[in-house]
């Protein structure tokens, strides 16, 4: 089979790796793919975002499966136009991706299926939105109701922080028409928790638990950024929580979904927080987290390439999916000032080393003319380890993070340990 997989950062790098061990697969392409994407598919120079270039490019090339990993191609209907002409995809169509797309939209099918999550309002009018945050007071937390790259949530720890993320989601339009609507809720506490499943419009088989690290710098300080690492399975998801959020969201959603007209066929993303009253959503997405997959998908035991065909075709209590035992560990390195400004176009060396313990999956990367690999975004590579339980899996990605080098290299030190 020939198949293409959309997206170019560590998540589709990771997708791409997995895949490749597919005997099913004779020829897989990446589009646009990054650096290191090469050396496991043929890179296409083809933006993830262009629907049609990309629909008339799987048209041309006999292309038999599509994944589309990133969350805009999803949301623009990638899937609903590859399907249409054909071409079996895999992934959730725009109607089911706005789960993701739209925080108000998720807010209103918890709140309509019952489905635990924080309190919440949706706003279009600015002085509502600043009257409620008066009335509310803090903390509390507002987030632009569209896509913002990770990024279009304040956790607002006075009334002055709140209104003034209101005014630039909605005035100065920080977000772009992302934050020209606003969902403000009540801040809940407790641990993080991800659990990513893979649905097939009726049926959803959860993969190992995850935890992503969101903030910038160490002790979950700075400003959040895509993730600066994650570890797999979560110490904080219990096999009681696990049930707990089987029977109370996970079968619930996928339930809701498929009421709605709109059934889920991809990988569900399910943001939770263990709160003092039980587990509850944070944010749903409609694909694989970046970095989770790459810790998750380094524990998966069964060929990736049937699990996703089985999902797009329904079948998926069909498939058998094997987890490797013990942790994952994976390790973001990042351009100095990441989530803010960076430079690119810095040499990185000693990436080979590290893949004597680890598996470096790239992120922003890029091959010069001359052949020499430089840096060509905020989050790099995300060295990923595995190990017989976390401690291992966090010590060996940290080793072997320590042979790579280049200028103005930024990554956590406490990764799997806050
Ligand atoms: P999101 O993009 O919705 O996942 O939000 C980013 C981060 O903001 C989450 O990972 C949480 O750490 C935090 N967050 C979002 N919503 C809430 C909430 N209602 N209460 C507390 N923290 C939140
Ligand atoms: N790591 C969080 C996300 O991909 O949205």
């Amino acid at each position: 089979m020939k198949v293409l997989v959309v997206g170019g950062g560590g998540r589709e790098h990771a997708i791409c790796w997995k895949l490749s061990q597919s005997p099913h697969i004779t020829r897989l392409f990446c589009a646009p793919g990054n650096g290191g994407i090469e050396s496991v598919a043929q890179c296409v120079p083809i933006a993830a975002t262009d629907v049609e270039g990309m629909v008339n490019w799987a048209k041309g090339h006999a292309i038999d499966f599509v994944v589309v990993a990133p969350d805009d191609p999803l949301a623009l209907g990638m899937v609903d136009a590859m399907e249409a002409a054909g071409i079996p995809a895999f992934g959730p169509t725009a109607d089911a991706a706005v789960i993701e797309a739209s925080k108000i939209f998720s807010k209103n099918l918890m709140k309509k299926y019952g489905i635990p999550t924080a309190k919440y309002e949706a706003f279009t009018d600015l002085d509502s939105a600043l009257a409620y945050v008066d009335e509310q007071g803090a903390p509390i937390v507002v987030k632009a109701d569209g896509l913002a790259l990770g990024k279009g949530v304040v956790v607002a720890q006075s009334v002055e922080e709140a209104r003034e993320a209101v005014r630039s989601m909605m005035c100065d339009h920080r977000f772009g028409e992302a934050g020209a609507k606003v969902v403000i809720e009540e801040c809940m506490t407790g641990p993080e928790v991800t659990v990513l499943a893979f649905c097939d419009g009726e049926h959803l088989l959860c993969m190992p638990s995850s935890q992503d690290h969101k903030r910038a710098y160490d002790g979950n300080q700075g400003p959040n950024t895509g993730g600066m690492g994650a570890i797999s399975p979560s110490p904080n998801y219990t096999a009681a929580v696990a049930i707990q959020c089987m029977r109370d969201i996970f079968l619930p959603t996928v339930a809701a979904l498929k009421a709605e007209g709109r059934p889920f066929k991809g990988v569900l993303y399910f943001g939770l927080m263990i709160t003092p009253e039980g587990p509850k959503v944070v944010e749903y997405n409609a694909r694989f987290g970046d970095p989770e997959c790459q810790a998750i998908l380094s524990l998966l035991d069964s060929d990736l390439l049937e699990i996703m065909a089985a999902c797009r075709n329904g079948v998926l209590h069909q498939v058998d999916i094997r987890w490797k035992s013990g942790a994952a560990c994976c390790l973001v390195l990042a351009s100095g000032g990441y989530p803010g400004s960076y430079v690119k176009g810095y040499p990185i060396i000693g990436i080979s080393e590290a893949e004597e313990t680890a598996v470096v999956f790239h992120a922003g990367t890029m091959l010069a003319d001359d052949g020499t690999l430089q840096t060509n975004g905020g989050r790099v590579l995300g060295v990923t380890a595995t190990g017989a339980d976390l401690n291992a899996a966090i010590d060996a990605a940290y080793q072997s993070a320590k042979c790579i080098h280049f200028t103005d290299m930024h990554y956590r030190t406490d990764i799997g340990r806050v």
